[in-house]
């Protein structure tokens, strides 16, 4: 089908819509990855390799995709990842992206680089939204950032631990995202022309485009090269365990660790306390050669999936993925490009249908596979359960 004159039905062809509407530099650093993008390819298509086992005739009158993530009650097990600039992608994207979450039953999660600040995107919430945290080196900036998220009624932090440095995201440095200067104004003036609707209804009517959470750090927040430019430095490369009680001693809600892709990183999450972790390699953006999503939440929840609650993200693009993440034993899964797709290529109503659809998607996978309860799917509904590759003394091959 070509999307743009079918119904959008997939997150791929909401991908396609978004091309269609904006600025090549900014579908760029929405879709690119590190390097040479193999792990941005892998969060894709690892989903594909966990077959599910079909099971028929069994009851399966009442399927019921309602969870809790984390305390928080959800029509399914599924949350907006914290996406930086997702205010670029449409107007006002976060306030357009927590309507679409809230009517859809599910958390959203602000960045602390996103577009509108905490205070908007609350006002718009019913449901207080996730707040994500980067550290910066200013401590007393993340301390007056903490207690503003709080005061704006957010109970859930998710700290970002995989961001010591931005990755080299080549995309960007092509598009002159990376290195301001006049050549790269040009570029981007040039790709700004070929979008007359972004530049109508995002950049005329959708400001301001700052930062909002950090819009008093630097005195011309709009200038997004310089305030980039400004964060780029601002990341803390010496942040360590020991930062993650200093950080609980300033939360009194909930605390999520993302970033985490080893076992023994697990492990010191569930040794300080965290409430949850969120396996991910931040979608393919930092280090290339890492692996995949999907690739690591079984060793990771064979060792500490009884002591702590676990999110997955990293290319989960249907409700069948969300489904075989859940088969794999996480609780939820977090969501990034494809909520920003939906809203740049067809805004709130687009994301709100792209939820429904996955949701209908879930229930039919649970459907086919003889379970009612989210919390009843796990390794019995995997075709080809994910055993160690040499079988066990005493164990058949
Ligand atoms: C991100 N991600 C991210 N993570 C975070 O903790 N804070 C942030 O500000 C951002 N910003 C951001 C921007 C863009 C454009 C992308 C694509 C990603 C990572 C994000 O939260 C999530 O981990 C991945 O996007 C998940 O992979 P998928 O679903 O995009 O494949």
């Amino acid at each position: 089908m070509n999307p743009k004159f079918g119904y959008p039905a997939t997150a791929d062809d909401y991908r396609e819509k978004a091309r269609a509407r904006l600025p090549g530099f900014l579908f760029d650093y929405l879709e690119g990855g590190a390097t040479d993008e193999q792990t941005l390819r892998a969060n894709e298509s690892d989903w594909a390799n966990i077959l599910l086992r079909q099971r028929v005739l069994v009851d399966v009158d009442e399927v019921d995709t309602a969870t809790t993530l984390v305390g928080q009650s959800c029509s399914m097990p599924v949350v907006l990842a914290p996406l930086g600039l997702a205010g670029m992608m449409a107007r006002r994207g976060e306030v357009q992206a927590v309507r679409a979450a809230n009517a859809s039953g599910i958390p959203f999660t602000l960045s602390t680089v996103g577009i509108c600040p905490v205070e908007e995107v609350q006002a718009a919430a019913t449901e207080a939204a996730w707040f994500q945290l980067y550290m910066i080196r200013d401590r007393a900036r993340i301390e007056a950032l903490l207690k503003k998220a709080w005061s704006a009624g957010c109970r859930t932090l998710v700290f970002t631990v995989d961001l010591p440095l931005p990755g080299m995201r080549h995309r960007d440095f092509r598009n002159g995202l990376a290195s301001p200067g006049p050549r790269s104004k040009l570029l981007k003036i040039q790709q700004l022309l070929a979008r007359p609707g972004w530049i109508w209804h995002v950049a005329l009517r959708g400001g301001p485009l700052s930062f909002g959470n950090l819009s008093d750090a630097l005195p011309d927040a709009s200038n997004l090269d310089a305030f980039k430019e400004w964060i780029d430095t601002q990341f803390d490369p010496t942040v360590t365990w020991a930062d993650i009680e200093w950080i609980r001693s300033h939360w009194q809600g909930k605390l999520l660790i993302k970033g985490i892709l080893d076992v023994e990183d697990a492990r010191q999450a569930v040794q300080l306390g965290a409430d949850a972790i969120v396996v991910s390699n931040h979608g393919g953006r930092q280090l290339d050669g890492v692996a995949s999503g999907a690739g690591k939440l079984p060793e990771i929840v064979a060792a500490v999936g009884s002591q702590i609650d676990i999110l997955v993200d990293g290319g989960v693009r249907s409700g069948v993925d969300i489904f075989r993440a859940l088969a794999l034993g996480a609780q939820g899964v977090m969501v990034g490009r494809p909520w920003a797709w939906a809203l740049a290529g067809a805004g709130e109503a687009g994301l709100t249908r792209l939820l429904t659809s996955w949701q209908q998607e879930l229930r039919l996978a649970m459907t086919l596979t003889g379970v009612t309860r989210i919390a009843d799917i796990g390794n019995d509904q995997l075709d080809r359960p994910h055993k160690p590759k040499y079988p066990k003394a005493g164990e058949q091959q």
